[in-house]
C-alpha cells in the first residue's frame, strides 16, 4: 500500500520506479514481490514483461472487474464419460445443444362460430411430419362466478403438405360440444395444449375474450364486403408504378364493398406505401406488417401462414375471398361483371381461375420509345401460348365453407368446386411474371406481328384484350384519388 501511495504520488510509471529501484535495493525488493503477488493474485502475470508500465494495483483491479462484467454464462457440464455397464456394453450418451425449430410459434386464433375456433401457427416441419403431434384444446370460462372448462381433441390442418422448410404451417381447429363455448357474456380462454420433441406439453394461451366480445349474430349477418382480397407476402425491391397500377385496376373491378389486405414482408419500401396511401385512406387496403416472420423459415416467406391467417381473419367480413399475387391480374370477358360472374358461381365454395401468362419482354413496335410511361397491362401484349399439361391457377372461395387455405386452392372446405371447364370462360387472370420486383422498363423486344416464335420455340400471339381497359384504368384512377399518383417512379 505504501508503494501504492507512493507511486501516485509521484505520478507512478517507469521512471520514478527505476529511481526507486536504484536508490534503495531492499525496498525495491520488497516492491517487487508485492507488484508481482500482486499481479499473480490478479492473473495479469501475462503482462510480466510490462512490469513497470504495469505497476499500479490498478490496472489489476480493473481488469478484475472487466472479467467479473464480460464473465460468460457458465459452461455447460461435460458430456458423462463412457462406462462399461453391468452388462459388458459401454454405455453411449448424446448430449443436446439449442434447438433446431420450435414446436410452435403462434400466429394467431379466431373464434369462427359459438363453438368453434382456429389457432394458426408455423411447427417444426420434421416434428410434424415423423412425430406426427395431436392437439387438444381447452376453452375455459368464468361466467358469474361459474367457473368451467372443457377439453377436447383437435382437427389438425397442414395446409402446406409437401411444401414446408424449417417450418410447416399448422391450422388447428377447436370445436366445442354445444352448449360449451357458447355464452358470450363470459369471460373466457381458449388454450392450446401442444406436445413439444421431449415428452413435454406446453399449454399455450392461444385466445382470450373478454365478456361480450363476440356475438352470435357475428356469424350469420351479411359480410360487410363482397369481395375481399388476401395478398402474398411482399418483399424485395417492388416497382412503387407496378403496384399503382395492381391496386387501381382491382379496386375498379372488384367495387365500393371491396377489401384488399396486403401483407409486407419488406417490399414495402416508402415509395410503395406513397401508392397505397391513398386507397388506404379510402378505407380500400389493410397494410399488415409482417416482417416479423422472417425469423421463421417456411416456404416463400410464410405464404400459406399468411393467407391463412388471412382467411381466418376476415372470414366472416367477406362474400368471397379471393388470394392471388401483385402481378397477376384478374380478367373477365366483356359484357361480364364480377357480380354477374360470382353469382353465377354461388353455388360453389371455390372456384379456380386459369392463368393467361403474358411475355414480359415483348412489345409492340408503335410503343418503342414511349414504353416506360405505359402501364404494364397496356405495353406487354403477347400471350404465351405454349402447350402445357396444366396451366397454373389462383382462387376464390366463400370464406363462411372454408376452413384452412392454400397458394392454388383449397382442400379443406365444405362443399363443391367448380370445375375449371365451368370457369374457362366466365374469369381468368393474365400473368405478368417478373415485372413487379424489379425498377426497370421490362420491354426488350419491339414486334408488329400478331404471332412470333421466341428462343426455345415458345409460341406468341397479340392478346390486347387488357391494353384495351389501361385508359378506363387510368381514368377510375383519376377520378377516384385524383393527380396525387401521376409522377410515380417506375
Ligand atoms: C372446424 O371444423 C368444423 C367441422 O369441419 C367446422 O364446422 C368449423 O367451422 C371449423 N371451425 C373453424 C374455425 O374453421
Ligand atoms: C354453472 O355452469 C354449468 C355449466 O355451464 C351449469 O350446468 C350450471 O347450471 C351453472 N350453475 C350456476 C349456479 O349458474
Ligand atoms: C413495324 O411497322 C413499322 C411501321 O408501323 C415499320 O416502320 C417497322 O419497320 C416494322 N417493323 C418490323 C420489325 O416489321
Amino acid at each position: 500500500m505504501v508503494k501504492d501511495q507512493r507511486g501516485r504520488k509521484v505520478g507512478g510509471g517507469e521512471r520514478n520506479f527505476l529511481i526507486g529501484f536504484s536508490c534503495n535495493y531492499a525496498a525495491a525488493f520488497k516492491l517487487i514481490t508485492t507488484a508481482l503477488l500482486l499481479l499473480l493474485i490478479c492473473t495479469c502475470a501475462v503482462f510480466l514483461q510490462f512490469l513497470p508500465t504495469y505497476f499500479s494495483p490498478f490496472s489489476c483491479s480493473t481488469t478484475t472487474s472487466a472479467e467479473t462484467t464480460t464473465a460468460s454464462p457458465p459452461p455447460p457440464p461435460p458430456p458423462p464419460k463412457d462406462q462399461i455397464l453391468e452388462n459388458g456394453a459401454i454405455k453411449r450418451w448424446f448430449n443436446p445443444y439449442g434447438s433446431g425449430a420450435y414446436n410452435f410459434i403462434l400466429m394467431s386464433a379466431y373464434r369462427g362460430g359459438p363453438n368453434t375456433f382456429s389457432i394458426i401457427g408455423l411447427s417444426s416441419k420434421p416434428f410434424q411430419v415423423y412425430a406426427r403431434p395431436t392437439y387438444t384444446c381447452q376453452y375455459e370460462n368464468s361466467n358469474n362466478n361459474n367457473d368451467s372448462s372443457s377439453i377436447v381433441k383437435a382437427y389438425k390442418i397442414l395446409p402446406d403438405w409437401g411444401f414446408g422448410r424449417v417450418y410447416t404451417v399448422v391450422v388447428i381447429n377447436c370445436t366445442f360440444p354445444n352448449n360449451i363455448a357458447n355464452h358470450p357474456s363470459a369471460t373466457s380462454r381458449l388454450i392450446l395444449h401442444a406436445p413439444s420433441n421431449d415428452g413435454a406439453t406446453d399449454s399455450i394461451v392461444a385466445l382470450t375474450e373478454p365478456p361480450n366480445s363476440w356475438s352470435p349474430s357475428n356469424f350469420i349477418s351479411p359480410p360487410k364486403y363482397d369481395y375481399l382480397y388476401c395478398g402474398s407476402p411482399l418483399y424485395g425491391n417492388l416497382s412503387p408504378q407496378r403496384m399503382r397500377e395492381w391496386i387501381a385496376y382491382h379496386v375498379r373491378l372488384f367495387g365500393t364493398k371491396s377489401h384488399f389486405v396486403i401483407f409486407d414482408s419488406g417490399g414495402i419500401h416508402p415509395e410503395v406505401l406513397e401508392v397505397l396511401r391513398p386507397w388506404m385512406e379510402l378505407g380500400y387496403v389493410t397494410l399488415e406488417d409482417v416482417r416479423e416472420q422472417e425469423r421463421f423459415d417456411g416456404y416463400y416467406h410464410n405464404q400459406f401462414l399468411l393467407v391463412n391467417d388471412c382467411l381466418h381473419r376476415y372470414r366472416f367480413d367477406a362474400k368471397w375471398m379471393f388470394f392471388f399475387d401483385v402481378d397477376e391480374y384478374i380478367y373477365l370477358p366483356p359484357k361480364l361483371t364480377l357480380r354477374s360472374v360470382t353469382d353465377s358461381l354461388q353455388e360453389f365454395t371455390q372456384f379456380t381461375i386459369e392463368q393467361v401468362p403474358m411475355s414480359n419482354k415483348l412489345c409492340l413496335n408503335e410503343d418503342a420509345g414511349k414504353t416506360s410511361k405505359k402501364w404494364v397491362i397496356e405495353k406487354l401484349v403477347y400471350r404465351n401460348v405454349k402447350k402445357v399439361a396444366r396451366k397454373d391457377r389462383k382462387y376464390a372461395v366463400q370464406p363462411r365453407n372454408v376452413f384452412a387455405t392454400g397458394v392454388h386452392l383449397s382442400k379443406n372446405f365444405e362443399g363443391e368446386s367448380a370445375h375449371y371447364h365451368t370457369t374457362e370462360k366466365l374469369i381468368k387472370y393474365f400473368h405478368y411474371h417478373g415485372t413487379i420486383a424489379t425498377r426497370l422498363d421490362t420491354c426488350q423486344q419491339f414486334l408488329n406481328e400478331s404471332s412470333t416464335t421466341i428462343g426455345d420455340e415458345t409460341p406468341f400471339v397479340m392478346d390486347t384484350n387488357m391494353r384495351l381497359i389501361a385508359p378506363i384504368v387510368k381514368k377510375f384512377e383519376l377520378d377516384t384519388i385524383g393527380t396525387i399518383l401521376q409522377s410515380t417512379k417506375q
